[in-house]
């Protein structure tokens, strides 16, 4: 890293996060985008599918004792139920893991995970709106992209703020980033496979 890239690093942690993980994201948001998941039930189905498989990759995480003496609310925070309750909705089956699921992370890795999948909960608050135009809601289809208890801003904003007051090391640090790109990575691949996999709509 150079003088001026260092400088050019925000001081705070989640800021940090931001900046790395800003190309990873604009990729992500145009492949979701390119396969026009608000056009038809069948479109979405399979994104559906990818948020359920990387939420049930994250419950360890969200479940883990030592974290959640960091973060008191975590285990409140998955959404692996509500993408499997809106997989029933959909009338899609439970789809099988995928290889290569993230295995013994460390804290900060696990961290870097959360981060993600906590960021992709605002993502969620314009994805909720095209949802509706499909008939989807927060308690139907589209539970995964609802508004969390206590609010979206709000949940986020503790969560930051408890991230962001975190004592790391170098190495923790460096942990944390690596966990945030790992989880952009590992999206994108289930989201590939995901629709490489899901049933086409039949020709007309
Ligand atoms: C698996 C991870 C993620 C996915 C699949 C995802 C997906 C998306 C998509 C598709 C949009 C576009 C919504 C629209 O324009 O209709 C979006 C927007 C957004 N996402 Fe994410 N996102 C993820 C992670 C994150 C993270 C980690 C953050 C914050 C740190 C974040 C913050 C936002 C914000 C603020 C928007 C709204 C407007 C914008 O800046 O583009 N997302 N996300």
């Amino acid at each position: 890293m150079t003088t001026q890239d260092l400088a050019r690093r925000p001081s705070l942690r989640s800021q940090r996060l931001n900046q790395i993980t800003h190309s990873p994201h604009t990729r992500l948001d145009a492949l979701v985008k390119a396969h026009a998941p608000f056009e038809t039930l069948t479109n979405f189905a399979p994104f559906v599918v990818a948020q359920y498989l990387f939420q049930s990759e994250l419950v360890a995480m969200y479940n883990d004792a030592e974290l959640i003496t960091i973060v008191p609310d975590l285990p409140a925070r998955c959404r692996a139920e509500q993408a499997k309750a809106d997989l029933a909705d959909l009338e899609t089956d439970v789809p099988a893991a995928i290889a290569g699921a993230v295995k013994n992370p460390t804290k900060a890795e696990a961290l870097g995970w959360i981060f993600v999948s906590e960021g992709s909960k605002l993502g969620a608050a314009f994805l909720i709106k095209r949802a509706v135009g499909l008939g989807l809601s927060d308690t139907f289809g589209a539970r995964h992209l609802g508004e969390p208890a206590g609010g979206r801003a709000e949940g986020w904003k503790s969560f930051i703020k408890t991230l962001d007051g975190l004592e790391l090391s170098a190495e923790e640090e460096a942990d944390i980033e690596k966990g945030a790109i790992d989880a952009f990575n590992r999206f994108t691949v289930l989201l590939e496979q995901a629709y490489a996999t899901a049933p086409k709509a039949e020709l007309a």
